[in-house]
């Protein structure tokens, strides 16, 4: 990797659970403003301790999951395709995430109308080819138009357990060919998929993948990831990955963790692509 990684994040300041949109959400049951800071800040360290350059997003009141950068579209070099969120609540921050890709240079290309995705929650590089999530969240026609925009080869999956509603909940690539994946998030399709096209696989257990480990960022042979996945942890290592677990109790109350706060916008291992746009921010 001969760049620096470039990471896009947005401070928790308005984050909260104002809303259910997934099993994981009850607004009786809140997150704490300090705690969530807290666990925000360390995950920013941490990567910035991985030589992780972040970009942050200016925060906005009355978006409380804009802190999900994950969902703010896919970037693939100089080209930004944002959202087009399933849920109203979520709407509203499409405008935002283009307002950040286009001052930082990337062209801003939507898909059509009519058409819901969810950007890199749902849309995941393993190598040159994009792995994608649908039916809860994004839906198989935006993956399809988005990977012929892109001159992509896409693998639709359906994602078949609500509690894993976006695909970076239940499938992580972790390098060209290696990837980690909960089986019981996809049917008997998406599991062939996976197994016939990723050559190195780590299955994730129901009960470590209950804790969000699937969530997880790779920095160079790094895995950051939600705490409580010994297992997980064990198979990564003996893989020749290094793990730093840490605290994400607040965020998972929103059904999100490390990887969903998180959004790649240059020089990933694991995605086809090598470069990002020439403007620095
Ligand atoms: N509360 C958010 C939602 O339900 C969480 C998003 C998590 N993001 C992700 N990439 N999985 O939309």
């Amino acid at each position: 990797m001969a760049e620096k990684p470039r990471i896009l994040m947005c401070p928790p300041d308005y984050f909260g659970i104002e809303y259910e949109i997934n099993p994981w959400m009850n607004v009786a049951r809140g997150a704490d403003p300090a705690r969530a800071r807290a666990q925000w800040n360390a995950l920013k360290d941490t990567l910035v301790d991985l030589g992780v350059e972040i970009d942050l997003m200016t925060p906005v009141e009355g978006l409380p999951d804009l802190v999900f950068t994950a969902n703010a579209g896919v970037v693939y070099r100089d080209l930004f395709i944002p959202s087009l969120f399933r849920h109203g609540v979520r709407q509203g921050e499409t405008a935002h995430f283009e307002a950040w890709a286009r001052s930082r240079g990337f062209q801003v290309v939507e898909p059509p109308e009519g058409t819901n995705f969810e950007g890199a929650g749902d849309a995941l590089f393993c190598g040159e080819t994009l792995f994608a999530g649908y039916r809860l969240r994004s839906d198989a026609r935006g993956h399809q138009w988005v990977a012929e925009r892109l001159g992509v080869e896409v693998l639709p999956m359906e994602l078949v357990d609500p509690r894993y509603y976006h695909l970076d909940t239940c499938f992580c690539p972790i390098a060209p060919g290696v990837a980690i994946y909960h089986p019981g998030a996809f049917d008997e399709y998406g599991r062939a998929v996976i197994r016939e096209r990723i050559p190195t696989l780590v299955e994730v257990r129901p009960e470590e993948a209950q804790s969000f480990s699937c969530n997880a960022v790779t920095v160079g042979r790094t895995v950051v990831l939600n705490q409580g996945a010994p297992r997980l942890a064990e198979d990564l290592r003996a893989l020749g990955f290094a793990t730093r677990p840490l605290d994400f109790s607040e965020f998972i109350k929103s059904g999100g963790s490390a990887k969903c706060l998180t959004l790649r916008v240059d020089g990933e291992e694991a995605a086809a692509w090598k470069t990002g746009p020439t403007a620095t921010p």
